[in-house]
């Protein structure tokens, strides 16, 4: 490791340690704490992850970074100061809430500033450095890993506050892909811990889509892939504040759809099933998700359930699903 590396990874520690600080000790950090509590965390929660707050001072960290003797350049590299055009520089997350985001060995690396109005962006998150590529990062990961070992079960979500609340609510073993885009190293990351990833993303139509794409992906890398649904348009952390974690836990996480039952929902959104040429691109679409499905007995199943529901011979489907499969590269 670079010593720049090193410093940037040294200056994450403290500034965690003095947002966490201000957030609980300061006037202006009352608010942000008050803030938190209204969205129903508790104080264990904040203190387990470390949530902070950047007071809105032009220079307060800057001075405080300066006096720890670390390079203005150097932290403007990592994301932690921005400089402006006449040399000066301010604390790229000030007025914000912050979420340390933490390695998979609970080094905080990057972090997540939330803006406690209608401010955009909603989150700042740092750029990306040497310590912090978003897409090998897992939010949560450090902490789950127990969990999901244990459960040999992984829960994926969409967002930081989602994450949090769930643990609130019981369900440990959750991680989070910071944004709607999971990619091929986090699902391989997954699948070499958990038999069982559950995709439960927001309720919304970006969130359903964004599940669909994660599933696909998982399934890919071999991933047993479970889809929740949250109903309502409502995310995980709304309707955790909203019904409570022992609904979440029984109506959302437990009665989770299968990949193959998600799909067939999914893409029946687009079709109407009443004409013909909507229902035979149906079909076709979904006999391409059963050619994907590495097991004969578990293709069987669906296409016995596909024939019934459109009464169509098991042999025609069988057939297709031969000349589909046999294209696979
Ligand atoms: P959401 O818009 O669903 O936010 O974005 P959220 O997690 O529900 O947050 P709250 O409840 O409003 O506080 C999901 C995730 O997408 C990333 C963040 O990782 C966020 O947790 N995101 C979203 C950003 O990075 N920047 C943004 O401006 C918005
Ligand atoms: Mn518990
Ligand atoms: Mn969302
Ligand atoms: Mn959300
Ligand atoms: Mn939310």
């Amino acid at each position: 490791q670079s010593p720049e590396s090193q410093s940037i990874l040294e200056a994450h520690q403290w500034l965690a340690k003095l947002y966490h600080h201000l957030l609980r000790n300061s006037k202006e950090g009352k608010a942000a704490y008050q803030y938190l509590i209204d969205r129903g965390f508790t104080e264990e929660t904040i203190k387990k992850y470390q949530i902070g707050f950047s007071p809105n001072s032009k220079d307060f960290v800057v001075t405080f970074l300066e006096k720890k003797g670390f390079h203005p350049q150097t932290m403007v590299k990592a994301g932690l100061l921005s400089a402006n055009d006449h040399g000066e520089y301010t604390d790229r997350f000030r007025g914000r809430v912050i979420f340390p985001l933490r390695n998979h060995l609970g080094k905080t690396v990057a972090f997540a500033g939330r803006a406690m109005g209608e401010q955009e962006p909603k989150y700042l998150n740092s750029p990306e450095t040497e310590l912090f590529h978003k897409n090998r990062i897992l939010y949560n990961f450090d902490l789950a890993r127990a969990s999901i070992r244990k459960q040999k079960t992984v829960v994926l979500f969409e967002g930081y506050v989602d994450v949090i609340s769930a643990d609130q609510a019981g369900v440990h073993n959750g991680v989070g892909t910071m944004g709607t885009s999971i990619s091929t190293n986090q699902a391989n990351l997954l699948k070499r811990y958990a038999d069982k990833v559950i995709v439960c993303y927001d309720g919304d139509r970006p969130g359903v889509e964004a599940a669909s794409k994660a599933a696909k992906l998982l399934k890919s890398v071999g991933c047993e892939t479970f889809i929740a649904r949250v109903p309502d348009g409502l995310d995980p952390d709304d309707f955790i504040q909203k019904h409570g974690g022992d609904r979440f836990q029984r109506e959302v996480i437990e009665t989770s759809d299968t990949y193959m039952s998600f799909m067939m929902s999914y893409l029946k959104r687009d079709y109407n099933l009443q004409i013909e040429g909507d229902r035979i691109t149906y079909i076709e679409k979904i006999l391409q998700e059963v050619a994907m499905l590495d097991r004969a007995v578990e293709r069987e199943h669906y296409l016995n359930e596909i024939a019934s529901e459109f009464e169509m011979s098991i042999d025609t489907l069988k057939e297709e699903i031969q000349r589909i499969r046999g294209q696979k590269p």
